[in-house]
């Protein structure tokens, strides 16, 4: 089944709709509109949707994309989350032949090489794509606040035209796109969210371990990710609709 009611959504009077509203008032439209609809966590401060999600619909879907190089602590992390909630996690692949092929030719750090592209498509990307194929929506944890250049006009709500088609197409929510990196904390603490604990060893915005660093008070979160590129190219693909971001 796909959408729950027979109506034709209108996005762009939804997302003005839906932006004057909380993330849980967000959410619950998302999950009430679909059924068969996911959160994406990346096992960082996005925890805050699997919680607040999980009070509207215990049987949220959640998938996570493992890249085969995240922190230990991130993967510690996932598998806590699905323990504290009582939830599956999906957790993604990629390629085994492909991550072969691209490590083989150029070594496990051509990222710092020949930057981060080709390998955040092996192993972010198509992982993605399959598992957007078999859903009618997702939901990120972007914000508008994590980068001016690429995230700065993140719609809460939006038609995910780089994952999806004409024939099938796929919708992506964006609840926390209005809030601040300080609301998010705000939440965490208030309600006693588990987070992953590199962030109390500075980590702020969370990838993957040899492209993420710990960032010095007042820097900037996006600094920390793939610091030896330009700000215009720090996105991986996953959020291809933004600007500037394939
Ligand atoms: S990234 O594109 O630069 O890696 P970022 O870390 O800011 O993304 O996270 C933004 C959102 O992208 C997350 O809240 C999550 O929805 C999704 N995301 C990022 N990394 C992953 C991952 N490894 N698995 C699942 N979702 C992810
Ligand atoms: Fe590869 Fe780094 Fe992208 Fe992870 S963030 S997929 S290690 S380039």
């Amino acid at each position: 089944m796909a959408q729950l009611t027979a109506q034709p959504l209108d996005i762009p009077g939804l997302d003005a709709e839906l932006s004057k509203q909380s993330p849980q008032q967000i959410l619950k439209q998302a999950l009430g509109q679909f059924d068969n609809i996911a959160i994406s966590f990346s096992g960082a401060e996005d925890v805050v949707l699997i919680d607040m999600a999980h009070k509207i619909n215990p049987n949220i879907q959640v998938f996570s994309l493992d890249t085969g190089r995240l922190h230990a602590e991130t993967y510690q992390f996932i598998d806590r989350v699905r323990k504290h909630y009582g939830i599956t996690i999906d957790i993604m692949y990629p390629d085994a032949a492909q991550v072969e092929a691209m490590v083989t030719a150029k070594g496990l750090f051509s990222f710092y090489e020949d930057g981060h592209k080709e390998c955040c498509g092996i192993r972010k990307v198509a992982p993605l794509r399959r598992k957007l194929s078999t859903l009618d929506a997702w939901i990120t944890g972007q914000r508008q606040d994590q980068s001016p250049t690429t995230r700065g006009s993140v719609p809460v709500v939006q038609i995910d035209g780089a994952f999806g088609g004409e024939e099938r197409q796929l919708i992506k929510y964006n609840p926390l796109s209005h809030w601040t990196s300080a609301d998010v904390w705000m939440y965490i603490r208030s309600y006693e969210v588990p987070y992953n604990s590199l962030h109390d060893r500075g980590f702020v915005s969370i990838g993957c371990e040899p492209c993420t660093r710990s960032v010095l008070p007042n820097q900037h979160e996006r600094e920390g990710r793939w610091w030896w590129e330009e700000a215009t190219k720090k996105e991986c693909g996953l959020h291809a609709i933004n600007p500037t971001a394939s």
